[in-house]
C-alpha cells in the first residue's frame, strides 16, 4: 500500500506527544502534553509515575489529533512510534498501543530510535515556506536532555558518532544548574530566559574538554564549579545575581558546544551542520552558531523550535524516511532503554 498518512507517536520520557504528517514529511497536525508538576516534588523524573501519565493520556491525545486535523483511521495508512532509547515503561506504553492500533486496524508500524528523530527535527515542517531544504549527508550536534553527541550523518541509517558526552548531557547539566539555583525542573528554558539580562563574565566557570584533542563532552565539572561558587551564597544573593549565574554558567555550555562544534566542522568543512535537541532552543546557542556559520561559510540548520524538545512529528519524519525504503516493524518489537551502540547510533 502506498504511504499515505503516518500517525506518530512518542512517550519515552515525560512528554506524550502524538502528530499526523502527510508523506512529503509536511506535520498536518500535533498536540503534546507535558508532565511539568508530576515530578517536580521528588526532584526528577519518576518512571512509574511518567509511564502512568502516558497511558491516561495517550489514546484521549490520538482522538483528539484525528478530530483537529479532521482525519479519519481510513486516512492513515502507517504508525510510527519511539521504541529507543528512553525511559522503558514509558516507552512500553507507546509501543504497546501503536502495535495495538497497526494489528486491530491492519496497517502497517514502524519503531524508532528517538535520537533519529532528533537527528532529522531540522527537517521536519509545518509549513512549505519556511522548510529547510532536505539533505543526506552532515553534522549533526545532538544536545538533549538525555545526550550530548556529534555524529557524522552519512545518510538514513548511517550515523556514525563522532563524539558524545562522558558523564552529564548538556540539558542535564541546565537542569542540574537550575535546580541548585531554585528555577524548577526543567530549567534550560527558564536560564535561557534570565540569562538575557545577565553578565556573562560576572562568574568565571570551567570549560571541560575544550583542550582535549577530541570531539567529547563533559559537563559534570562545570556543575561541581558552579555547585561550589553557588554554596559561597547566599538565597538572597543567589536571586539577586540570578541573571549573571544563568549567563555565565550558559555561557560556558555554549562555548564548548560550539568550540567542539567548530572542531568537528573543520575536519569535515563541506558538510552543513545541524544543531538539534531540546537545548537547539536555546537562545545564546542558536546565535553563537548563526555568528560562527555565517562568518565560516557552513550552511546551518536548526529544528523549528516547537520540534526541539521532544515530539512526536519527529518521530513521524524518521519514520517515513524509513518506511519510504521499504522498512517495518515486526509485532514481537520491544522496548530498550539504550541506543544500539556507542559508535553508531
Ligand atoms: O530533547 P529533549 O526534549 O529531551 C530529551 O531527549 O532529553 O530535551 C530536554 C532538555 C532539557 O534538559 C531542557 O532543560 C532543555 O532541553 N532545554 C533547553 C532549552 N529548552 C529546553 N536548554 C537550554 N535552553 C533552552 N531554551
Ligand atoms: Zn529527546
Amino acid at each position: 500500500m502506498p504511504l499515505n498518512k503516518i500517525l506518530a507517536v512518542e512517550t519515552s520520557c515525560d512528554d506524550t506527544s502524538v502528530a499526523i504528517l502527510d508523506s512529503n514529511g509536511l506535520v498536518l497536525g500535533m498536540i503534546s502534553a507535558s508532565q511539568d508538576g508530576f515530578h517536580e516534588p521528588f526532584g526528577g523524573i519518576v518512571p512509574e509515575i511518567a509511564g502512568r501519565a502516558h497511558s491516561e493520556k495517550l489514546l484521549p491525545l490520538i482522538e483528539k489529533l484525528l478530530i483537529s486535523t479532521d482525519l479519519s483511521w481510513e486516512d492513515i495508512s502507517a504508525l510510527a512510534v519511539t521504541s529507543r532509547p528512553g525511559l522503558v515503561g514509558s516507552l512500553l506504553v507507546g509501543l504497546v498501543t501503536v502495535k495495538t492500533l497497526a494489528l486491530s486496524l491492519n496497517k502497517p508500524f514502524i519503531g524508532v530510535n528517538h535520537l533519529e528523530g532528533h537527528i532529522w527535527a531540522p527537517f521536519v515542517f509545518d509549513n512549505e515556506k519556511d522548510k529547510n531544504p532536505f539533505i543526506e549527508e552532515f553534522l549533526s550536534l545532538v544536545v538533549s536532555g538525555g545526550h550530548t553527541q556529534l555524529i557524522h550523518v552519512q545518510g538514513i541509517g548511517k550515523y556514525k558518532v563522532l563524539g558524545h558526552s562522558i558523564d552529564d548531557a548538556a540539558g542535564e547539566a541546565f537542569d542540574k544548574f537550575a535546580k541548585i539555583i531554585g528555577l524548577g525542573y526543567p530549567g534550560g528554558l527558564v536560564i535561557d530566559q534570565k540569562a538575557k539580562v545577565g553578565d556573562v563574565k560576572k562568574y568565571s566557570f570551567p570549560r571541560p574538554m575544550l583542550k582535549v584533542d577530541n570531539f567529547d563532552f563533559s559537563f559534570s565539572g562545570l556543575k561541581t564549579a558552579a555547585m561550589n561558587t553557588v554554596s559561597g551564597l547566599s538565597w538572597e544573593q543567589i536571586k539577586q545575581n540570578t541573571p549573571d549565574l544563568c549567563a555565565s554558567y550558559q555561557e560556558a555550555i555554549v562555548d564548548v558546544l560550539v568550540t567542539k562544534l567548530k572542531a568537528a566542522s573543520d575536519s569535515m568543512p563541506y558538510l552543513p551542520v545541524t544543531i538539534t535537541g531540546g537545548v537547539s532552543a536555546n537562545s545564546r546557542l542558536r546565535d553563537q552558531v548563526t555568528n560562527w556559520s555565517n562568518m565560516a561559510k557552513v550552511k546551518c540548520y536548526f529544528p523549528k523550535l516547537q520540534f526541539c524538545t521532544d515530539n512526536a512529528a519527529m518521530i513521524g519524519f524518521a519514520g517515513l524516511l524509513r518506511m519510504s525504503r521499504g522498512e517495518h516493524s515486526e509485532q514481537s518489537l520491544g522496548p530498550s532503554p539504550r541506543s544500539l551502540d556507542r559508535d553508531f547510533i
